[in-house]
């Protein structure tokens, strides 16, 4: 065998320590992964172009043909040569290793033991103040050793003054003044924000929110010139396309579902938060309630947990018990997504959404709020994301297009698509919530999003799947094309991608591909019927949803779609020894996303030992 690191030394990390020498490593021109332009404040008016530094993701698949599944981290810490490390102890002395900064200058933010690999996220920092957008992560396979390294990393060519000469509270009336909305309270932090010219400007972080106009922003205000530098945006938004009425599909039957909780995933139920136990629509992973405010939960209706609460769908949501069905459903939909999820490894190590967490790990006290009927928007619904520990927000909206209106909480769909995005925004990144920030990786959410919402319609067929067909009416759905395996259904491509501007545009070219990988996985592994509660067994369904989840914790920080596909090739090697490499690299391929793809131009290659 020949040996991995004089393989991977030269790929790896001579491209690093390129990439990093320069004062300037990126390109100053436009990037779909680098920048974000931001149309800012309640009435979206100001404009702001947010940077981010180009991450890289390497990954152990491209070595695979030699026989190497990663790298040897640091054989000097091993007091043993079997010894398995513990990632904690040697990411900072790897990291300093490979990228050439010192270790004092990197803060480990989060260790997560995954079943397939452990991952540790880390953030640069100076003086002791971390870099908000130069970040890492490392990942540890179960042989112990490296397999993944992602990094925006810098050598900035200076930095300011740790000490801020502007207060917080100056800061935050600049940031309320320019954002349009007021600091919620959360607490406030100082962190440096790498500018495009490669200088490090310190900022106050500040939270500010806007109810009325739907708003809520993380703001990075200069602590030494008060000017607004940089935004995290916690929200996904979802502006669809808006498409003509003409008929209106049957309704699906309604059921009564008995005892669904799981209690592996949420061992008290869902209605008991640390003792308290209640008989609402209210719990340790969510609360669902009918408008803007905590009250007006649904109620059982006997004095056991009965939530049966009749729904004619002739007549407005506002009317009869509509409203506390609509409640019971988006309450259901989102405990359920929180209980399979949890199977498959979105726990409280990994960020998830929970009051208690049961001393398991991540932050408590940020269950997921439900707002139905939410008056806030219309023909829509969004998710906040903000950091582990502060609760999500769901904002469900009536669509006040058709008559009667169609309530967004009865469509599991779209519930299921804004559920994603609190996952996947927890999970990229360590728990941030700030790595979907750059143009291209807000598409990549976007993809994440539909694609989860297909997994959880599709029975034991790979049958095409129109997101939104209720909420939109038409035989595409809220999308241009149906997700299909055909390409006359759906034509979209990697190089689809150029010219895209629009997040869900941009998703669905994701999403599709995605729909083919689930296709040629059922096909080819079969389709279990216990998915949801089995997380064990090989069907093509269960890998599906375990590359999916792995995927999300091991790509970078604002990921483009090849990371995001790298990521779910390096995510079977991890769990699965690359079973299932050559399916993936060939699926991949089939839509423009082959291993020599670049720059939204289209490959069908596959790696060479895949040709069949
Ligand atoms: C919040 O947004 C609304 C418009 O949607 C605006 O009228 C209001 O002034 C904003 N609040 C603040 C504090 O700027
Ligand atoms: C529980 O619900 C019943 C109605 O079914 C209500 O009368 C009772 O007061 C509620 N109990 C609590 C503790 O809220
Ligand atoms: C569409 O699929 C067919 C059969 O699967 C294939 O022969 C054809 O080349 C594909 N067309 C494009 C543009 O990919
Ligand atoms: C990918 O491109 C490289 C050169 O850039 C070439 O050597 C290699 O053969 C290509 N791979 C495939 C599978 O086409
Ligand atoms: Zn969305």
């Amino acid at each position: 065998m020949v040996s991995f690191a004089k393989l991977l030394a030269p790929a790896l990390f001579a491209f690093l320590s390129v990439r990093t020498a320069s004062a300037t490593p990126w390109p100053s021109t436009f990037h779909h992964n680098t920048h974000r332009t931001h149309y800012l404040g309640a009435d979206r008016s100001l404009k702001l172009e947010a940077f981010h530094p180009e991450s890289i993701f390497e990954a152990s698949i491209y070595f695979f043909r030699f026989g190497v599944e990663g790298v040897d981290p640091l054989p000097t810490y091993r007091r043993h040569p079997r010894d398995i490390l513990n990632l904690g102890d040697i990411a900072l002395p790897f990291l300093e290793s490979k990228l050439g900064i010192s270790k004092d200058n990197i803060l480990l933010r989060a260790i997560v033991q995954g079943e397939a690999a452990q991952y540790a996220f880390l953030a640069q920092k100076i003086n002791g103040i971390p870099i908000a957008n130069a970040v890492a992560s490392i990942t540890l396979n179960g042989n112990g050793k490296i397999s993944s390294l992602s990094s925006s990393f810098v050598k900035p060519s200076g930095s300011a003054d740790v000490n801020p000469s502007i207060s917080v509270d100056d800061a935050t009336a600049t940031a309320e003044k320019a954002l349009k909305g007021t600091y919620n309270g959360h607490k406030t932090t100082l962190e440096f924000v790498v500018q495009p010219s490669g200088y490090a400007a310190l900022s106050h972080v500040i939270q500010i929110q806007n109810d009325t106009a739907g708003t809520w922003y993380e703001a990075f205000i200069d602590a030494h010139d008060n000017t607004l530098l940089s935004v995290t945006d916690f929200v996904a938004r979802a502006s669809y396309r808006v498409l003509p009425i003409h008929e209106l599909d049957p309704t699906q039957g309604f059921q009564t579902i008995i005892d669904p909780q799981d209690m592996t995933a949420s061992p008290n139920g869902w209605h008991q938060e640390f003792s308290t136990t209640t008989n609402l629509t209210a719990g340790n992973n969510a609360i669902a309630y009918k408008g803007s405010q905590l009250i007006n939960v649904a109620v059982q209706t006997s004095d056991v947990l009965n939530f049966i609460y009749d729904v004619d769908l002739t007549k407005d949501p506002s009317s009869g018990t509509n409203v506390q069905a609509a409640t019971t459903n988006a309450f259901y939909v989102v405990n359920t997504f929180h209980d399979f999820t949890y199977k498959y490894g979105f726990t409280e190590t990994t960020f998830n959404f929970q009051t208690n967490n049961f001393n398991k790990g991540g932050e408590g006290f940020d269950r997921i709020l439900v707002s139905v009927q939410d008056d806030y928007g219309i023909n829509d619904a969004v998710f906040f994301t903000p950091p582990d520990g502060q609760s999500g927000k769901m904002q469900l909206y009536l669509y006040v297009k058709f008559s009667p209106r169609l309530d967004s909480a009865l469509q599991n769909d779209l519930v299921i698509h804004e559920c994603q995005h609190g996952a996947s925004n927890r999970m990229t990144g360590g728990g941030t919530a700030r790595c979907f920030q750059t143009s291209e990786s807000a598409g990549v959410a976007e993809g994440y999003a539909d694609a989860m919402a297909d997994w959880f319609s599709q029975g034991g067929t790979t049958a095409d799947f129109v997101f939104g067909r209720d909420a939109s009416k038409s035989s595409t759905g809220l999308r241009k094309y149906a997700y299909s395996t055909s390409n006359v259904t759906n034509p979209l491509r990697y190089s689809s991608l150029k010219g895209m501007t629009d997040a869900h545009d941009m998703g669905s070219v994701w999403a599709n591909t995605l729909h083919n990988v689930y296709a040629a996985l059922v096909i080819a592994k079969g389709w279990s019927t216990n998915a949801l509660t089995d997380p064990t067994t090989n069907e093509g369904n269960v890998v599906w949803l375990h590359l999916f989840i792995d995927a999300l914790l091991l790509q970078p920080c604002n990921p483009t779609f090849l990371n995001a596909r790298d990521a779910w090739i390096q995510a079977d090697a991890n769990r699965y020894g690359g079973a299932h490499t050559c399916l993936l690299w060939v699926t991949f391929a089939s839509r423009g996303f082959g291993v020599n793809a670049t720059d939204l131009v289209d490959d069908v290659s596959f790696p060479p030992d895949c040709d069949c």
